[in-house]
């Protein structure tokens, strides 16, 4: 009975985007998970790259990564299963320590996350001193425990703005730093080790960068969008800002995952080209049947993509993979995350 709601209800979102076969099977599988969820007294939060028939069928809520962060500070079940990667399971961890956080694959990691380490932050703090660090959501506990706040696609240029100071040390992501460089009108540097121990004073206003990208986002280039737009002249194209400043400057809007939806929502255009993961223009393409989004699909986050509906059931049958932070890291990296979400609850 509940397998024929499951069913219909995706079936009506999805036929448009999901095989019917696949979407039987799927459905029965996420009857499972919705028992077994109210079994557990667990929720499920998931990003908006999931796959469109887990992320129409399972979770309590969707979104980016600061909207999930702001429900896992505030649900109240004992259990949050993470259908996103790694340091997002982490980030519940280090606002819910209380309860259990289950990632669905052993993995899911982050190219940003993994292009940089606590060690790292340790010696940008000896060379720059003094200078508050800012880092990406997308890090581990225990370089967000390094920093001062973190922020996230959808609120970088405001987390910078309010540390009221001339230079920030911005982490990792290359990219996020230079778009971020350009909201705020501060230059941006990229120092190395042989560096000497000083900020340039001739400066006034800069970012101290890092060399992090996401194998995803720099893959789009501006001949994409310039073959798109030869094709299709009207289309409107949407860039994470995790893409490179010259796609993001090519494009039409830039903004985190939820604010390309809602992007898609609000205007009326017939035609959109997504550039970000493939699984989100499928969730947006669902929700919005009368206009078309153009995805290149080649171009996948691995990690993403690690998490599926049969690994969603198993982490609640099997209470697999509990996410653990090391007490004194994830206090020093709540006050990072904390800080973040005060000030974007101001916005
Ligand atoms: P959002 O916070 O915009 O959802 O981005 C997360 C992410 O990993 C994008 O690649
Ligand atoms: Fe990390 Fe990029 Fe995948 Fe997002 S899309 S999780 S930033 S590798």
């Amino acid at each position: 009975m509940i397998a024929n709601t499951t069913y219909a209800r995706l079936k009506e979102k999805l036929s448009e985007v999901v095989p019917d076969a696949e979407l039987r099977y799927k459905a029965e599988l996420a009857d499972e998970i919705l028992r077994l969820k109210e079994e557990r007294n667990a929720v499920i939060l998931a990003h908006n790259y999931m796959e469109p028939a887990l992320f129409y069928s399972v979770p309590d809520f969707v979104g980016d990564s600061l909207e999930l962060s702001r429900k896992a500070a505030d649900c109240e079940q004992d259990v949050i299963v993470f259908c996103g990667v790694r340091f997002m399971a982490e980030t519940a961890k280090i606002l819910s320590p209380q309860k259990t956080v289950l990632l669905p694959a052993k993995k899911a990691g982050c190219s940003l996350a993994a292009s940089i380490t606590a060690e790292d932050v340790r010696q940008l703090k000896a060379q720059f001193p003094g200078v508050p660090v800012v880092t990406y959501v997308n890090t581990y506990a225990d370089v967000k425990a390094e920093c001062d706040i973190c922020c996230t696609s959808s609120n970088a240029a405001a987390v910078v703005e309010s540390l009221g100071t001339d230079t920030v040390i911005f982490l990792p992501d290359e990219y996020l730093a230079k778009n971020t460089a350009k909201e705020t009108g501060k230059h941006i540097i990229f120092p190395t080790r042989r560096m000497p121990n000083q900020v340039d004073g001739s400066v006034d206003y800069q970012l101290i960068g890092w060399h992090g990208r996401c194998e995803v986002h720099e893959q789009f280039t501006v001949e994409d969008i310039e073959n798109a737009r030869r094709q299709f002249p009207d289309v409107l194209v949407l860039a994470h800002p995790e893409c490179s400043p010259e796609v993001v400057e090519a494009s039409d809007f830039s903004g985190s995952t939820t604010a390309m939806v809602k992007y898609v929502k609000e205007h009326k255009a017939e035609r959109y080209l997504i550039l970000t993961e493939c699984a989100m223009g499928d969730n947006i393409a669902a929700e919005n049947p009368d206009k078309e989004m153009l995805r290149m699909c080649s171009i996948r986050c691995p990690h993403m993509n690690e998490i599926t509906l049969e690994d969603t059931r198993d982490a609640l049958l099997y209470d697999r993979y509990v996410i653990e932070v090391p007490e004194d890291i994830r206090e020093r990296a709540y006050r990072s995350v904390k800080r973040m979400i005060e000030i974007s609850a101001k916005d």
